[in-house]
């Protein structure tokens, strides 16, 4: 493929909206968090979802050498949970967590959140899927979704 082509690839997947989620991990007594779109269901029994986050990411050996992992389910009205967090080397002072039993970090006002744990990472082209296991979950019903449609929120 071609830059153009590239490009045009890009903004055909861009018009299939989705969800927004924040995956947060802990490495060596720091907690890492990183804004993703690609989360998906794979399995009912056992029950298993999947993302996948780009070899090129700054923490990608972080997320690598993770057992256990959050992924949280942003609501409408955290936008700027979803900015602040596709930065690199986001503050977290400010980030109201919550922890489980595996010592796990969740983010605060989500619509859901899973806690995970990792059992496969597959390289494809220039990302690495993460296969994981859910082992916790915590749903809100008063919130609503945030989604991503086209480069921008609704
Ligand atoms: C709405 C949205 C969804 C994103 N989804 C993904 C994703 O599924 N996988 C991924 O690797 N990066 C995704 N990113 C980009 C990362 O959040 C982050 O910006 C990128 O990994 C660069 O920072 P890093 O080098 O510190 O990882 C997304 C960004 C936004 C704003």
């Amino acid at each position: 493929m071609n830059k153009t082509n590239i490009k045009n690839f890009k903004k055909t997947l861009s018009k299939f909206t989705t969800g927004v989620t924040v995956v947060c991990t802990n490495h060596k007594n720091l907690t890492y968090g990183k804004t993703v779109n690609s989360f998906n269901s794979l399995s009912l029994s056992p029950p298993l979802v999947l993302f996948s986050l780009g070899n090129y990411s700054s923490s990608i050996n972080v997320y690598l050498k993770s057992k256990f992992l959050s992924i949280n389910i942003l609501s409408k009205k955290q936008k700027k949970v979803s900015n602040h967090f596709s930065k690199k080397n986001p503050k977290l002072n400010k980030i109201n967590f919550f922890k489980d039993e595996n010592n796990t970090y969740f983010l605060e006002d989500c619509v859901a959140n899973l806690g995970c744990e990792v059992i496969d990472r597959i390289k494809k082209g220039d990302h690495i899927i993460f296969i994981c296991k859910v082992i916790n979950v915590k749903t809100n019903e008063k919130l609503k979704p945030l989604s991503y449609y086209n480069s921008r929120y609704y």
